[in-house]
């Protein structure tokens, strides 16, 4: 393993700081799930304050940069520094009903060189306080989870691979396009599995866990590090054109080189 950069030093204690609150909150969300006002009040605090532990931890180490956060927005930091983009709790719905499947993402983002704008992601940090699982890259260093480095899986049959989706809810996506890619890809595939964090789908993709991922109408905060993780770890990342940018937040497909192919092929087919 290569020596942890003091980037993903502070990135680390940052995650498991606002993780060990979430992992203690998330036992009281299971005991709230019976009360007759339920939870949602309760998580959305727990959010807000991993949200602001995370914001306090970042901003200590790194003064001058600034921030993307889901909940709190845009912050300016020094334009010719880097950004912070945050989930603090990726996977809402799954705590919010007691499901043990949901992460802190962060992820570092670069100013274009001579400013105006931001560029690519070099550093990411996606832990899951529940199994305390550290999943990490830094650019051209490679994915790691813990020590041990993550490559994407070597299947290269559709018939064998295990692909990961976001189905579109109420008052988000399009479910029409969603049905579509499904049809195409369903009945080719080992199965399809819906978990609800989309950091975990990519981190899990980047772990050899999946094989595949599409999902639309995700956020920066949602794919910053999970994209870069999937990368590091060999694996490609796409839109559903097969155009690879620094940050696909808009859509997604990724997977591994020859899968990616395949895929995109049924996805892009299924969408003419
Ligand atoms: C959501 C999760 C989910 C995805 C949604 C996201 P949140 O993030 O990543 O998997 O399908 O589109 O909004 O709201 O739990 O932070
Ligand atoms: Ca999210
Ligand atoms: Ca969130």
């Amino acid at each position: 393993m290569p020596a942890l950069s003091g980037l993903i030093r502070v990135m680390e204690r940052a995650a498991r700081k606002a993780g060990n609150r979430l992992r203690r909150d998330f036992g009281e969300v299971q005991h709230l799930q019976v009360s007759r006002k339920g939870p949602a009040d309760f998580v959305s605090k727990a959010d807000q304050i991993a949200e602001r532990t995370l914001y306090d931890e970042l901003l200590a180490a790194r003064p001058d940069w600034g921030f993307v956060l889901e909940e709190g927005g845009t912050i300016e930091g020094d334009p010719d520094k880097p950004r912070w983009i945050v989930d603090p709790l990726d996977g809402t719905s799954n705590f919010l009903h007691g499901i043990p499947h949901f992460a802190i993402s962060i992820a570092v983002q670069e100013p274009k060189p001579g400013g105006g704008g931001w560029d690519d992601v070099t550093a990411a940090v996606i832990y899951q306080p529940i199994t305390d699982e550290t999943f990490w890259a830094e650019k051209t260093r490679g994915a790691w989870l813990h020590d041990g480095r993550l490559r994407v899986s070597a299947r290269s049959r559709l018939s064998e691979a295990l692909v990961a989706t976001g189905i579109p809810f109420m008052g988000h996506g399009d479910f029409g396009e969603w049905a579509k890619i499904f049809a195409a890809i369903g009945p080719q595939v080992a199965g399809i599995r819906r978990y609800g964090a989309a950091s975990l789908d990519l981190a899990w993709l980047a772990a050899g866990r999946f094989d595949g991922f599409w999902e639309s109408g995700l956020k920066d905060w949602d794919t910053a590090a999970g994209c870069l993780i999937v990368r590091e770890a060999g694996g490609f990342v796409s839109d559903f054109r097969g155009r690879s940018n620094p940050i696909h937040s808009a859509q997604i497909l990724a997977a591994n080189d020859s899968l990616h192919s395949r895929l995109h092929k049924l996805l892009a087919g299924s969408l003419r």
